[in-house]
């Protein structure tokens, strides 16, 4: 049996002839580059997440460095994040020329742990980036309230958290700012490139409308320095197809983390993501933690089991961020979980015998002497 990472084209064939349909539309109204179907989704989005806009951008990456430009963050500054993310993160701090400052992740949450979160914050700190990892909304009542008291902005990245919930509240609804990726393995994938930054802020909102869009409001009006980060009318209109089902489809990655969670409970040498009493998870990834993970994802792809690990090096200790001169141990937590890391397959059409099968050679795997 095959056990792909992920199975793009099973959810593409049961929504076919809805993208079908919506791409005509896009491709008979030529609305090529932001457009109507842009504006709709941006709409429906909005109400998804319980903010009063959205602005459809080009990427998860443009929506992290609209927001920063949004707030005038720029050389001098200092933004906080994290070192378990995808180095997206860290490079929209870089491209607004400010620095990149990190705080340890919580041992079960792989999330900002906020009892360090203020021991970061200088004179030049203006945000805080926490990450919304693997589909689980980081702590955000501590880190909004050091946030209020030291008046910094927060920009969630919720990139990987598409309808995932802190006490009932809907990732990217708590900061100044929430950003999206709908790159096309997320919960809400789009058919190409695509990102959102959403909010209950008017000003802000415009401010990233106007960004995204060479800095004008009325066209060759340009009153900002801007960029162009628009999003596609293709992708506008494939995602409000998608986003009809992600509730659908956040249900059926939900079910299969529980059921391996009950397979993988008892297995020894398993560290199994756990679900935060404040959170609903959404299992953008299911990552477990193992020892000796090259060996484990090397015996299970003989199976044709297909893992993946996010991230196996902290941003911290990436070449490129090398001049911040931080080297290992600086961060202790984030990186023995990136060392430990294995995504195991998750996807909402996933089978319990897909499961069963991968969970049963992830066990064959670790009892097999080195
Ligand atoms: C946590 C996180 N931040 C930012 C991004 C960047 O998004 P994109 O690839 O759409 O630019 C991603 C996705 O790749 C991500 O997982």
């Amino acid at each position: 049996m095959k056990v792909p990472y992920l199975d793009l084209k099973a959810q593409y064939e049961s929504i076919r002839g809805e993208i079908g349909d919506a791409i005509q539309q896009v491709l008979d109204r030529t609305a090529f580059a932001g457009g109507p179907f842009v504006a709709q989704f941006e709409k429906e989005f909005a109400a998804f997440c319980g903010t009063r806009f959205s602005a459809g951008v080009g990427s998860g990456t443009d929506a992290l460095w609209m927001a920063l430009l949004g707030f005038g963050i720029g050389p001098g500054d200092e933004v906080i994040t994290v070192p378990d993310t995808f180095i997206a993160t860290a490079e929209a701090i870089s491209w607004c020329g400010a620095k990149p400052v990190f705080v340890d992740v919580d041992p079960v949450t792989y999330n900002m742990d906020p009892s360090k979160l203020e021991a970061a914050v200088t004179e030049k700190t203006k945000a805080i980036i926490p990450v919304h990892l693997f589909g689980q909304m980081a702590d955000m009542d501590p880190i909004m309230e050091i946030a209020r008291k030291r008046k910094l902005y927060v920009v969630e990245d919720a990139s990987q958290a598409h309808g995932a919930e802190y006490k009932g509240k809907v990732a990217g609804s708590m900061g100044d700012l929430g950003c999206f990726s709908f790159y096309p393995g997320k919960n809400l994938g789009a058919y190409g490139e695509a990102g959102a930054v959403v909010t209950g802020n008017e000003e802000l909102d415009r401010k990233i409308r106007m960004l995204r869009d060479h800095g004008q409001a009325k066209k060759y009006h340009h009153t900002l320095i801007g960029w162009n980060a628009r999003m596609d009318g293709i992708q506008g209109a494939v995602l409000s197809v998608k986003l009809r089902h992600l509730p659908a489809w956040n249900e059926g990655r939900r079910r299969n983390a529980g059921i391996y969670d009950e397979l993988l409970k008892g297995v020894p040498g398993v560290a199994a993501p756990k679900e935060a009493g404040y959170a609903k998870h959404v299992y953008h990834i299911y990552a477990i933690r193992v020892a000796d993970r090259d060996r484990l994802i090397a015996s299970l792809a003989e199976k044709d089991i297909h893992c993946g690990i996010h991230y196996p090096i902290p941003v911290h200790l990436l070449d490129a961020y090398k001049s911040l001169n931080l080297g290992k141990g600086s961060f202790p937590i984030a990186e023995k979980s990136a060392a430990e890391f294995v995504s195991l397959p998750m996807y909402p059409e996933l089978t319990r015998d897909q499961i069963a099968f991968a969970v049963k050679g992830l066990e064959e795997g670790l009892a097999t002497p080195a």
